[in-house]
């Protein structure tokens, strides 16, 4: 009883991060021919799941460690998915903020998502028991955001 009370509130404050978010941000709907809204989804769970963690790390709502791992496990997800997304060639598409960096410099645009993956897969592996060992992994894995997007991110 006690446990299903504080899973209703880890939903209730999760769905509220993902609102909080969603609100702030234009939604793309996904085509399944076209990557470039894939991706952009992608980014947004990431986004999503990366919001609930630092909710957590912040304590406005109480750390949990399924949800936590839920959070870590989504964004290895989006990593795990991130290389086939971004085909050369494509029409530009003003929604996008992805950087010509990607396509020019290749070898480090796939370095950075290695790098996302091996850090997401830690995350994974040894799933934070503790608000402090998820600060911890978040420390590493939150990096990897600011990294990746000075490099490859544009502002519209
Ligand atoms: C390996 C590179 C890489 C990493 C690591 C990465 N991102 Fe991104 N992110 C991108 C790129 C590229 C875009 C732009 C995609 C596009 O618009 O085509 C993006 C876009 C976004 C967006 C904007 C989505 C929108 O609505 O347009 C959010 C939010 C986001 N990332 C969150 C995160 C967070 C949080 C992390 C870390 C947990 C992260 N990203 C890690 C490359 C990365």
């Amino acid at each position: 009883m006690k446990s299903s009370i504080r899973i209703l509130a880890v939903a209730a404050a999760a769905t509220l991060a993902v609102s909080a978010y969603a609100g702030g941000h234009n939604l793309v709907t996904p085509d399944i021919n076209d990557p470039v809204t894939l991706r952009i989804n992608i980014m947004q769970n990431v986004g999503a799941s990366a919001g609930l963690v630092s909710a957590m790390m912040k304590g406005t709502i109480p750390f949990e460690p399924l949800a936590a791992q839920a959070a870590l496990v989504t964004i290895n997800t989006a990593a795990l998915g991130l290389s086939g997304l971004f085909p050369a060639g494509m029409p530009e598409n003003m929604r996008s903020s992805a950087a010509p960096a990607i396509w020019t410099d290749a070898a480090g645009f796939k370095a950075a998502i290695a790098k996302f993956i091996a850090d997401s897969d830690d995350a994974k592996l040894f799933p934070p028991e503790s608000v402090e060992e998820l600060r911890d992994a978040f420390s590493v894995l939150g990096g990897n955001c600011k990294a990746c997007h000075k490099a490859f991110r544009i502002k519209r």
